[in-house]
């Protein structure tokens, strides 16, 4: 073969590699309303910057016919590339190949930039479309992906990981993603569950579809597996451009600092406004963060599920900061297991990653029953205390409305660690709410009287008057400042500006022991 020939046949290779599973295949997986594995990267990197790794890699399999049916690549995009100019590893199932099946050498191909990742400090992005682990392949491909569930915990808080679901996945293969630190799916064209629709019938006898069973929006709302439900692949992958925008490469850096110019006056009365007279109406704590972050610009995580906590990323001056927000508009804010499990893998995210908290709160307490008790409500809630409690980024917090009870010493009180602490005139800092603690504490006097009714609102008066204010917590120092409402925002930029070279760190230990 002379040079010519040697150079036309590697690009008969390359050609054939990016052929995947061939026309057909690839015709289908458009007729589903899906792109190519090689398309999707096309969408999330930027133009020229992609670098293949492993292109002509090929299955090892001799059994089962599989020796006469090779793909180069065998199912799966391996490479490194750049996301607004900064550098990525990412993998990109191919669906057209065995079904994005996992072979053996198509997890050595994962594992290769998942230790390239580590090693040089960079982000993880998998673009998940697989029928699981190579049927034909045996226990060569369990093994396959247990070598990459280890490297998932290895570089957990390492390295940023971001897992798409934009296809099946079911079977083990749901760990992988599980142990990133966002999971993306995308509505109608992908599920995830440990055992398919026929396996739950034989054994549960329930009838369920695999969207019912594993969709997007199961996944978003029932079971908070996913964080991100996304109405098709562009928007799946935006999401994951836009989340990158927010944070840092690896856990030694801090996030981007984009170019942000003070207008000179940072006051935004309409946060006057929001606080309705009555303290038990709810209003959207989506408008206070609105009002506070540069351009309103709120990029929400796990928007549909636990609804009565918020959190998602924002900028304060510039600086990219995680927000955690008691949502008074469900539920009346209160927290409960779900929603301190949703803040309580928030928190840790952002402290893994050097990305500052602000915490708005506005929570009346823990929800009472037996529904949460015998689910663990204590050892739930629990985890929300412990995430913030060992977190060492700068924290803020702004108390708006109520702050009552165990939820108080939670929701990032100065006791645990937070940094700065501000509460609105509005603030209610209590034990708990006025009724409730008249009852209590005045039930004798309240019985004796012979107008109990009256009795009991001169009492609720009482403690109002003395508790449901910040000035007794203001007096103790606990809180830092009451402010006003239109001065937040210029608050908060001076805080996490004066709070941006903050060192704290934990007692030395091998790993703390979380209440899982
Ligand atoms: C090898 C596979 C495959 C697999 C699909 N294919 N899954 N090949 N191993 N796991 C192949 C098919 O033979 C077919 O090949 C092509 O991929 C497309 O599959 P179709 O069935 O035609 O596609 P579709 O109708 O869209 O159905 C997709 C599917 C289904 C739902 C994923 O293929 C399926 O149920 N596959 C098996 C899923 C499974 O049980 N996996 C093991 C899970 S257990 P051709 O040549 O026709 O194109 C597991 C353990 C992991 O993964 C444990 C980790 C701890």
């Amino acid at each position: 073969m002379n040079k010519q020939e040697k150079s036309a046949l590697l690009k008969q290779k390359n050609l054939e590699a990016e052929q995947g599973g061939g026309e057909k295949r690839i015709a289908s997986q458009h007729k589903k309303g899906k792109l190519t594995a090689r398309e999707r990267i096309a969408l999330l990197i930027d133009e020229g910057t992609f670098e293949e790794i492993g292109k002509f890699v090929k299955h090892r399999c001799r059994d089962f016919g599989l020796e006469n049916e090779t793909y180069l690549g065998d199912g799966v995009i391996t490479g490194y590339g750049n996301i607004h100019g900064r550098l990525v590893y990412v993998f990109s199932q191919d669906f057209t190949v065995f079904g994005g099946s996992l072979s053996e050498s198509h997890a050595e191909k994962i594992c290769k930039i998942m230790d390239l990742a580590m090693k040089n400090g960079a982000p993880v992005i998998g673009l998940n479309d697989s029928g699981g682990a190579r049927i034909q392949e045996g226990v060569v491909s369990l093994g396959g992906y247990a070598d990459i569930f280890y490297r998932n915990t290895l570089a957990s808080g390492v390295v940023p990981q971001i897992s798409a679901v934009m296809g099946p996945c079911a079977g083990g293969a749901v760990y992988s993603p599980a142990i990133t630190d966002f999971i993306m799916m995308v509505e109608d064209t992908s599920y995830m569950f440990v055992t398919g629709p026929n396996v739950v019938k034989t054994v549960t006898h329930e009838e369920v579809t695999s969207e019912e069973l594993g969709g997007a929006s199961t996944h978003s709302t029932k079971s908070g597996v996913t964080q991100f439900s996304c109405a098709n692949e562009v928007e799946c992958i935006n999401n994951i451009k836009k989340l990158l925008s927010f944070i840092p490469q690896n856990c030694e850096e801090d996030a981007p600092v984009y170019p942000y110019q003070s207008s000179g006056d940072e006051k935004r009365v309409v946060l006057n406004d929001i606080i309705p007279e009555n303290p038990n109406q709810p209003y959207d704590m989506r408008e206070v963060v609105e009002g506070i972050v540069d351009d309103g610009d709120f990029f929400e995580v796990h928007k549909n599920y636990a609804e009565n906590i918020i959190v998602g990323f924002a900028r304060i001056g510039g600086r990219s900061i995680g927000i955690v927000g008691n949502q008074p508009a469900v539920l009346a804010g209160v927290l409960d297991i779900n929603s301190s499990n949703k803040a309580a893998r928030f928190v840790r995210f952002c402290d893994a990653f050097n990305v500052p908290l602000l915490v708005l709160e506005d929570v009346p307490g823990f929800l009472p029953g037996t529904d949460q008790e015998w689910n663990g409500i204590i050892s739930n809630g629990a985890k929300l205390l412990y995430a913030f409690c060992e977190a060492t980024v700068p924290r803020v917090t702004v108390i708006t409305r109520k702050a009552y009870g165990g939820a108080y010493d939670v929701m990032n009180s100065k006791h645990i660690g937070a940094d700065m602490n501000f509460a609105w005139p509005t603030a209610e800092i209590a034990v708990m709410g006025a009724k409730g603690a008249a009852e209590i504490i005045f039930r004798k006097e309240i019985a004796a009287s012979d107008d109990p009714e009256s009795k009991l609102q001169e009492k609720v008066d009482d403690y109002t008057e003395t508790f449901a204010n910040p000035y007794r917590a203001a007096n103790r120092g606990f809180i830092d400042e009451v402010i006003e409402p239109e001065n937040t925002r210029t608050k908060l930029i001076r805080a996490f500006k004066m709070l941006e070279n903050k060192v704290d760190k934990l007692p030395k230990k091998k790993h703390g022991n979380i209440p899982l």
